[in-house]
């Protein structure tokens, strides 16, 4: 059984997550929030959800507020999810940058981790010589429990049932004795992506040089259109002139304010 949730507390609730992670619930979330956090209430040995929120407010720091983001944040994903962008990789963006053999991606909102690893088998499969390439994937989430099965580059094998065959058995490892059910990246893909926490919120990204391609998708959809506008702005910043962005296929920029240039409905471009 749910919680219940007083108005006051739900409102406290929806500026504080507003705060810390820009994702904005309108008030047709809060049967939601309720039911995602009830089971942290019941764990802690909580009765409301003012006991919980003074807890989180102790220290914002903590474990605890970490754990609260990452019941409310919605984590779905897939290998080669919205196929359009990878194929663009391959078709444009490598071609392009072939003469440098070099490429710096950064996965804004990497989930569990199919988004980078996409882009690492991608960038394997596209080009003639891949070992003579330099491939950097910087994978990111706001999310540590994510992260960490991103990190881990084990999946049920269920996930890659779309996946073409060939493509599994290039990149993955099946499972035997008590992994039977399970596969896992191969490291080749692994050595080429560096996971980290980072708050899409933050005022600077700890990236020093700058990025050819920025995939933030299916994130900004949880934003409001000012905290979309001061992204996407931001990530204007860390793109190499000619850089892309990438943003998921039922979310657009149309209403925001921003420099690039529209190449297709989810592609944008920073002018040269
Ligand atoms: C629906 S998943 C999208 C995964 C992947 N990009 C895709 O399109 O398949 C959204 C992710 O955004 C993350 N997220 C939400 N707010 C964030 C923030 N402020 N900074 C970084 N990541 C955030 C969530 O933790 C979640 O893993």
């Amino acid at each position: 059984m749910d919680y219940a949730i007083s108005t006051e507390e739900f409102e406290r609730f929806r500026r504080l997550i507003y705060d810390e992670s820009g994702i904005s619930l309108g008030e047709q979330k809060r049967s939601l929030l309720a039911s995602r956090l009830s089971k942290r209430l019941r764990d802690l040995g909580f009765a409301t959800f003012s006991e919980y929120y003074n807890r989180l407010m102790e220290d914002p720091a903590s474990d605890e507020f970490t754990r609260m983001l990452d019941l409310i944040s919605t984590n779905k994903t897939d290998f080669f999810r919205e196929p359009k962008h990878f194929e663009f990789l391959r078709d444009r963006i490598l071609p392009e940058l072939a003469k440098a053999k070099q490429i710096r991606i950064w996965s804004s909102a990497c989930s569990s981790g199919e988004e980078p690893y996409t882009i690492a088998m991608t960038l394997y499969d596209s080009v003639q010589n891949p070992s003579e390439w330099d491939f950097k994937i910087l994978a990111s989430d706001l999310s540590t429990r994510v992260l960490a099965r991103a990190a881990s580059g084990v999946y049920d094998e269920e996930r890659v049932r779309d996946v073409p065959p060939e493509v599994v058995k290039r990149h993955f490892l099946r499972g035997r004795g008590s992994s039977v059910g399970n596969i896992k990246i191969k490291p080749h893909l692994g050595q080429i992506i560096r996971f980290r926490r980072l708050n899409l919120m933050d005022d600077h990204y700890p990236i020093k040089s700058p990025l050819d391609l920025i995939f933030c998708r299916n994130v900004m959809i949880y934003f409001d259109r000012p905290t979309q506008e001061r992204l996407v702005n931001k990530f204007h910043r860390y793109l190499k002139p000619g850089g892309y962005l990438f943003i998921g296929h039922s979310e657009s920029l149309q209403w925001v304010k921003h420099p690039f240039k529209a190449l297709a409905p989810t592609i944008y471009q920073k002018e040269r």
